[in-house]
């Protein structure tokens, strides 16, 4: 058999041991796994025992993205090339419709499609986000989703007047994602208690934005939440999470039999909330908001024992002036940080360099988890005959730039930091994306995935990497 690349000599990362293998690939899949493979390939590529991992599923990202009154400033082109650049080949985006203005959901997953299949330079998926009660039943705002092969429904428990919904209208959506066999995917705050912290406050100042979000604001919706996926036995799961007491609450439902994960992100791994006592605090708003020492302890320490199911980058391409606008009231700075491209080079630095997770733990929490729980397992997230040929060479000695970026902005909330370990291959089905510092990649050759619902790919849950990697 003629393959159409050959990628010899890959360090990869199994449970319970690390093989030096050889990855054949032809037709945009991987179709052998083995050691020294004796194929004729029309590229040959040498990892020269270097890590090699399946290429990284960012599960939230929010690509030229209405938000509280500011759009995210890049395009699918450009969230896409910078994902890749940072070795994440699939991007799940969203469908946020705003209460009261632009396109209702339906209408918005229809042109999101459309600017994807246009313009990504890897696969995206999306999210549903049940924001617009006002505009339809909730029924057939998920069933039109599920028809596009759109599984898995945002809801939020924040940011009132613009996509929160209440914790009756959440019950009653979870009832039937269950039914349909999608997934929830919540942001947990609790807005009456961000609104009694908010009284008082120095509007001109963004520690104001901390403090007017305590950590009991996420625990007590997220206490609220569980209570409801018990109630409906929908599989949830929590995005951003950013301390202790709410990760160790999913966690205890998790052990005792619940469907229920935890995601958390980058920024409150690595990201101390002080930077907003300092001058340029605006730009590390986000929701919720950077916490302290403790809490990301606490969070590593989840990575490191499985109770963090995923790191997604929570990736909101703001540049310093939409931070800064209103800089004078903490309550209406934009919402978000850029980190598309960041995600796996700061994981692995901070987490992997640093010997609190192993590479293996870095590829469950950074690819092969994020497809388990979105319906993309094992198509995506793993490195076995059949699944896609997203395929990453890391050099783990190689400095990552913090200086520059590929992203769409002109503030890298990470560059103090120093980061060592990073992609030097980038294949995403089968084709290079990025060779080195060179993009060779092209606008359309990402596709929307189409997912299937959680009932349908149960099975495939269960197995391990390890069982099937060989
Ligand atoms: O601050 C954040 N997280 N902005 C993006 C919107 C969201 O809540 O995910
Ligand atoms: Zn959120
Ligand atoms: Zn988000």
């Amino acid at each position: 058999m003629q393959l159409d690349m050959l990628v010899r000599n890959c360090e990869m990362y199994l449970s319970d041991r690390t093989v030096l293998m050889d990855i054949g690939i032809a037709q945009e899949r991987i179709v052998c796994v083995g050691e020294n493979l004796d194929m004729a390939a029309h590229r040959i590529f040498d990892a020269e025992g270097r890590p090699v991992f399946p290429g990284g599923v960012d599960a939230h990202v929010h690509t030229a993205t209405q938000l509280g009154g500011y759009l995210t400033q890049d395009t699918f082109f450009e969230s896409t090339k910078a994902a890749a650049r940072g070795g994440t080949t699939t991007i799940i985006d969203f469908c946020i419709p705003e209460q009261g203005q632009g396109p209702d959901l339906i209408e918005m997953m229809d042109e999101r499609i459309a600017a994807i299949s246009r313009d990504s330079v890897v696969d995206v998926a999306l999210h549903a986000g049940l924001s617009r009660l006002d505009s339809g039943d909730i029924e057939r705002q998920i069933r039109e989703a599920m028809r596009r092969g759109i599984t898995s429904f945002k809801m939020f428990s924040a940011y009132p007047g613009s996509v929160m919904i209440n914790y009756g209208e959440i019950f009653q959506a979870m009832r039937i994602i269950a039914q349909q066999g999608g997934v929830a995917v919540i942001h947990a705050e609790h807005q009456d208690l961000i609104n009694m912290a908010t009284q008082g406050k120095n509007l001109a100042v963004a520690s104001s934005h901390r403090d007017s979000r305590p950590v009991v604001s996420e625990s007590v919706a997220v206490s609220t939440l569980l209570a409801l996926v018990e109630a409906t036995q929908c599989p949830t799961y929590f995005v951003h999470i950013s301390s202790q007491e709410a990760l160790a609450q999913i966690h205890q439902r998790k052990v005792s039999g619940l469907r229920v994960g935890a995601e958390t992100c980058p920024h409150y791994l690595t990201l101390d909330g002080s930077l907003y006592d300092t001058m340029d605090g605006a730009l590390y708003v986000c929701s919720p908001p950077l916490r302290d020492q403790l809490e990301r302890t606490a969070l590593w320490n989840g990575v490191a024992g499985g109770s963090v199911d995923l790191i997604s980058s929570d990736h909101c391409c703001f540049g310093r002036s939409q931070k800064f606008r209103h800089r004078d009231d903490f309550r209406r700075i934009a919402n978000g940080l850029p980190g598309v491209e960041t995600r796996m080079p700061l994981i692995y630095d901070q987490g992997v360099r640093t010997g609190i997770i192993s590479a293996y733990q870095f590829q469950q929490v950074t690819a092969t988890g994020p497809a388990q729980w979105l319906g993309l397992y094992p198509q995506k997230g793993v490195l076995q005959p059949g699944s896609d040929a997203d395929v990453v060479i890391w050099d783990p000695d190689r400095s990552f730039p913090t200086a520059t970026t590929t992203m769409a902005t002109d503030f890298l909330p990470y560059s103090h930091l120093a980061l060592r370990g990073m992609p030097v291959l980038v294949i995403a089905r089968g084709r290079v994306v990025w060779n080195d510092e060179d993009f060779v990649g092209r606008r359309g050759q990402g596709r929307f995935v189409r997912r299937r619902p959680v009932r349908q790919q149960d099975k495939s849950l269960v197995k391990s990497v390890g069982e099937e990697v060989l």
